[in-house]
């Protein structure tokens, strides 16, 4: 049986819709459900439905053999998990926001960043030599700038609306960041062709939607 962690949310009915396509029988998963672990007809998948932050937990300590997640969630948990393919979906860039005359009156030392990124803001800065203060919130991170709680925000933007509701503009770009599939080190060796299968049939997919 191969496991596979699905973070809950948007990025599951995407991820099932993949699966599905790929030949795995999908229908018994219920995406709005409280349960949490469903299995397919032949009882050959199970999936479990969990926290998107979670899911690299779930990889990393064997529980599940897949996971599919934002790489931007791969980033912040920094797991040694093998990444085996970009799914191309949820695509959504990282960067620092703020008010759009932050670039010249930021201060430079100490500069406060809101954001549930913690360690990617550390590495972040770190590699720019510049020193900050990493405010940590859960939510609505946007929030931090327009109330004084921080300088800038460092988070994702997928169509710009919530920066712009609020008068915010992206100030840096990071990264672009995209669904991804990572898989457990030790399962892919011990369930070797179950996981090649999936991700064969995955491939498959990508490539006829490419
Ligand atoms: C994410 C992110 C931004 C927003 C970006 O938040 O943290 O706030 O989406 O999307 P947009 O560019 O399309 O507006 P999410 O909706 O996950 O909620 P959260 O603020 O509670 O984390």
């Amino acid at each position: 049986m191969v496991t596979i962690a699905l973070a809950k949310g948007r990025l599951a009915e995407k991820a099932i819709e993949l699966l599905t396509k790929s030949g795995i029988d999908c229908s018994g998963v219920e995406v709005d459900s409280r349960k949490l672990i469903f299995y397919d007809p032949t009882g050959e998948v199970r999936f479990l439905m969990v926290k998107p932050s979670d899911v690299p937990t779930y990889v990393d300590y064997g529980v599940a053999d897949i996971g599919i997640v934002g790489k931007d969630t791969l980033m912040e948990a920094n797991r040694p998990l093998y990444e085996m393919l970009d799914l191309g979906y949820s695509k959504c860039r990282l960067v620092i926001a703020g008010f759009p005359t932050t670039k010249n009156g930021a201060r430079l030392h100490n500069k406060r960043v809101a954001t549930k990124y913690e360690n990617i803001a550390r590495n972040y800065y770190s590699a720019k030599g510049e020193s900050i203060e990493i405010i940590k919130l859960n939510g609505s991170v946007e929030l931090g700038p327009l109330v004084g709680l921080s300088d800038v925000i460092l988070d994702i933007v997928e169509s710009g609306s919530t920066l712009r509701a609020n008068g915010l503009t992206i100030l840096e770009e990071i990264c672009d960041i995209s669904a991804r599939l990572v898989v457990n080190r030790v399962s892919l060796k011990t369930k070797d062709k179950e996981i090649k299968r999936i991700i064969e049939g995955i491939e498959r997919v990508l490539e006829v939607e490419k």
